[in-house]
Formats: C-alpha cells, structure tokens, sequence
C-alpha cells in the first residue's frame, strides 16, 4: 500500500532539538558499571548523587496508607493546598523569610521544575549565565528551550565564589536569568550572603538551585535566593535532604506574577505530581527532621574521610566542601582527560567516580567522588584506587 506519498523504505526523521543534548557522563559511567556488575564484578559506587539510606520512616508509612486509602488520582496541578502550606513553611524557616502558598508549585522531582521554568523565561536566541563548573542539566535544559548557556567560571582558590562583577561583565540584552546553586553539584561550595545579594541586584531574576539546603557542614549556612529577592525563582525538593530520589518529588518557589504561566505549563506537560507521593512528602517535612540530621551527620563524616583519603592519595583540593555529599578533586596529577581517567579506573579497580568535564570544561581533569556511599565502601574505594595510581 502507498501511504501518503512516503517512500517505501523511508528512513525515521528526527527533530533537531535533542542533538543539542550532551550524554549526562554519571549516567554513562553508571550503566557501564552496571555492565561490568552483570559479568561479576563487584564495582563500588561513587558515580551518583543517590543517597544509599532508606528515606524517613514516617515517608513510606504515609505513601502505604495513602496508597491503600486510595490517594491515586490527579491533583490540582500546583500540589495539595496541605503540601504547599506545610513547604511555604519549611522553606521560609530554612530561607528566614515568609513564602505566600500561593508561589509554590509541586512537581514530579526537581528537574521538571527546571524545565517549566527555563520553558518560560528562555525563547530562542536568548542567554542565560550559569557558574561554572555546574550541574551537567543546566545547559541541556536552556538550549532545549532554544537558548544559550553563557558560562562564568568559578574557582577552586577562592572557595568557588561566584563573583557578582564577572556576572555583570556577561550580562546581555538577551540576558533571561542568571543560574546559582548553593550548596552545589558538584563543588559543594555554598555561596556567602553578600554575593546572593549582589546577584539578586543585578537584575535579571535568579533562578536558584537549593536542592542541597540543609545538607551543610561546620558552620556553613545557606543563603536562600528567596531572602535576597522577591523576584528570584526557586529550586527545591526531596531526593537528597529526605533521599526520597524514586519518589520524584520537588516543587518551586516562584515570583507571583509567574505563579499562573506555571501552572498552565504544568497542567498540559505533567498534570500533576502524584497523589501519594505528595502525601509521603508531606510526612517528611512533618516528621523527617531527625533523620535529616542523622543523614547529614554521617555524610560529614564521610565527607572528611574521602577528602582526607583522596589528598594522601595526591588528588588536590583546596578546601574541604561546605554543603552537598560530593568531593570534587583535582585530578591532573593522574590524566588530563578526565572522562578518560574515569572509565580507567572503573575498569580497573571497580571504582565508579564522575568525570570533571561532565560539569563543562571548567571541570576537566577532575573527578567528583560521591560521598552517598557508606564508609567502608568509601575505605575499600580509596585503598583501590591507592594501589591503582601507586
Ligand atoms: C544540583 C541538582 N539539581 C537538581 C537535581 C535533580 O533533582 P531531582 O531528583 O529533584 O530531579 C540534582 C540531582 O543530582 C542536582 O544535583
């Protein structure tokens, strides 16, 4: 039969947005230690940002009830009125600002929330600045929607500040945001008071990726976009403070007048987050507290362990991380090629870390080592790679 004038054997036709995608390289990494765990290996995972402890007890007890209660259905696409209130609260607590319900909206994790917000601030041609070394999804996303990431490096030395003139320096007509992550993927460096501010005064809106607040160590505190700006977009969630990361479950703080855009984007793109999921995220920030705590006390302690394991190693870091559960590590001494490094070392000691490059080339020739991994796996991983590189 002829179908609509096609040719016969006509090959499949793709769009051209998706060839503006980068391979996500934990990802790549992880699936060929995966491939490696199926012929046998015993590979040790320090690729993810996947917390290895169950979430708070009181999470799986409300999603079970909620589930045989029959909690299943669509919901109204900005969250349950319960769930927003119960985050305007938790998160104007942690930012020591008041949040309006009403400039939350839920979602399935927090990288939809990403996407509805670059889909709405980003048009073809238009520019946003991301500090660099970043989270690998931030430039995927903007120029999924069409735009330009425009990268201001970030460094080591100086504790991975974000410097508010370099910023200004890179700001254009076109300009739509300005991206900050603080504590953050994958440095853990939280960003000072002062330069959340002065960001927040340079005029185009913050989009501010707090995933990681509440996981800080010593005496770091974060600085929320929210206490810096009325204006600021705000990323939050439950996979890493709560490791509820298969729940999908995040939700933003938006600036009012965005608030209803929002929720037109969510209706026709996700619908809802889901029913029984909200609810177990309701129990987390209801009855979470403690076990965050615990969780974050153990990933200090492996923090210190890693960090001071990889220095007498020779991988250079300058400064302990403040915030997140990662160690990002200087790896020159070893290879310049980090991706190449990487899969070296999974290949031959079952080592699973994340290539530097993974977080754009101001990350090449580091490594991003996972502190989501218990401590004697964190000690087998180190003794490994000490007779490796030895
Ligand atoms: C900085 C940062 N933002 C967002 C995410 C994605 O989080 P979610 O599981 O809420 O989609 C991650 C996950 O690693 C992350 O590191």
């Amino acid at each position: 039969m002829k179908a609509l004038g096609y040719p016969a054997a006509m090959a499949l036709v793709f769009g051209t947005r998706s060839d503006r995608i980068e391979p996500f390289l934990a990802m790549e990494v992880m699936e060929r230690a995966f491939a490696l765990e199926r012929g046998g290996a015993k590979v040790l995972h320090l690729e993810i940002g996947e917390p290895d402890f169950p979430p708070p007890p009181a999470v799986n007890e409300a999603c079970a009830a909620a589930l045989a209660a029959g909690d299943t259905h669509y919901t109204d696409s900005r969250g349950l009125p319960d769930l927003r209130a119960a985050i305007a609260r938790d998160k104007g607590e942690r930012a020591g600002v008041e949040i309006d319900p009403g400039r939350v909206i839920v979602t399935s994790g927090t990288s939809p929330a990403m996407l509805l917000i670059f889909s709405l601030l980003v048009d073809p041609g238009d520019e946003v600045i991301v500090g660099t070394p970043h989270y690998p999804c931030y430039p995927n996303f903007v120029r999924f929607c069409g735009g330009e990431p425009v990268f201001v490096p970030t460094s080591a030395e100086d504790g991975y500040r974000l410097d508010p003139d370099a910023v200004a320096a890179a700001i254009t007509p076109r300009t739509r945001a300005i991206v900050t992550t603080s504590p953050a993927n994958p440095t853990g460096a939280v960003q000072p008071p002062e330069v959340v501010h002065a960001l927040a005064a340079l005029g185009p809106p913050l989009v501010s990726d707090e995933i990681y607040d509440g996981l800080v160590y010593d005496d770091a505190r974060v600085t929320s976009a929210l206490a810096a700006s009325d204006e600021a977009f705000v990323l939050d969630g439950f996979s890493k403070r709560y490791a509820m990361t298969g729940f999908r479950l995040g939700y933003a703080v938006v600036p009012e007048p965005a608030l209803r855009p929002l929720q037109i984007l969510q209706q026709n793109l996700f619908i809802s987050a889901n029913h029984f999921v909200q609810i177990a995220g309701l129990a987390a920030l209801e009855h979470g507290a403690d076990t965050v705590r615990e969780m974050c006390d153990a990933y200090g302690r492996r923090r210190r362990l890693l960090a001071d394991g990889l220095r007498e190693l020779g991988f250079g870091l300058p400064a302990d991380p403040a915030g997140a559960f990662y160690v990002f590590a200087d790896a020159r001494k070893f290879g310049a090629d980090s991706r190449k490094l990487a899969f070296e070392l999974l290949e031959a000691t079952h080592v699973a870390v994340t290539p530097g490059v993974d977080f754009g080339e101001a990350g090449e020739g580091w490594l991003r080592f996972s502190c989501a991994a218990a401590e004697p796996v964190l000690r087998e991983a180190l003794e490994r790679l000490g007779k490796h590189l030895r």
